[in-house]
């Protein structure tokens, strides 16, 4: 007798998985007219524009032939090999890159290097040497305010630089009268360091350093 009922294909949930597996494997393949398309188009990537860039870091003259992409603390770090300066997040948001730009600190992995032609930077390693530390970086030794030591030099740049603002009559978001110069508490230490981070957590030590290296705080 004839079996005229509809044909009955009997397909495993695994078979159906793999035939849609090698489906989307092909389909994503290149034809080949794609693929020789791609090797004799003309590459769309532009050249690098590079530029020369001269300016003073810690007292010596520098030029250097850059990508005009380049920023500050590569520039610092990658083509003059002062690694004191660190790179943190490399996104404005830790301070390890703090340096002082023409005697204000500023984070070198936000800015240019192009932008800042003549510009008189100092890095850790311009701030004091070994034998003759800086006051700050002696201050930092005797309050041990460190422990892995990352973001130390930009602490200590950062902490030069904030002095002076002070000392500049710079006020801060907690200086409470904006008229009369900015007294330096532990308050307006915390506040004025807090772009600087530390993983360590060795603040407490660190605005010891700082208010030691300033005579004291208020
Ligand atoms: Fe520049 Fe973190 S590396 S702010
Ligand atoms: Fe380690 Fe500050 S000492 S991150």
């Amino acid at each position: 007798m004839q079996d005229d009922s509809p044909l009955k294909v009997r397909v495993s949930r695994r078979q159906v998985l793999i035939a849609g597996t090698v489906s989307a494997a092909v389909t994503a393949l290149p034809t080949a007219s794609a693929v020789t398309d791609a090797a004799t188009a003309p590459s769309k990537v532009a050249a690098a524009v590079t530029t020369e860039v001269a300016f003073e870091v810690n007292g010596e003259r520098r030029s250097l032939e850059l990508d005009t992409r380049t920023t500050l603390l590569d520039a610092l770090r990658e083509h003059l090999r002062l690694t004191g300066t660190k790179k943190g997040c490399d996104h404005g948001q830790c301070g390890a890159c703090t340096v002082l730009l023409d005697g204000r600190r500023i984070n070198s992995c936000l800015t240019l290097a192009v932008m800042h032609q003549g510009a008189r930077i100092t890095t850790i390693e311009g701030l004091g040497t070994p034998k003759r530390l800086h006051r700050m970086q002696a201050a930092f030794v005797k309050h041990d305010g460190y422990q892995c030591g990352y973001c130390t030099p930009g602490q200590i740049c950062s902490a030069v630089g904030m002095l002076d603002e002070v000392k500049a009559g710079v006020p801060s978001h907690v200086t409470e009268d904006l008229t009369a110069r900015p007294r330096l508490s532990v308050t307006e230490v915390r506040e004025r360091m807090s772009g600087n981070l530390c993983r360590c957590g060795a603040y407490s030590n660190i605005v010891d350093a700082i208010g030691d290296a300033a005579g004291g705080l208020s």
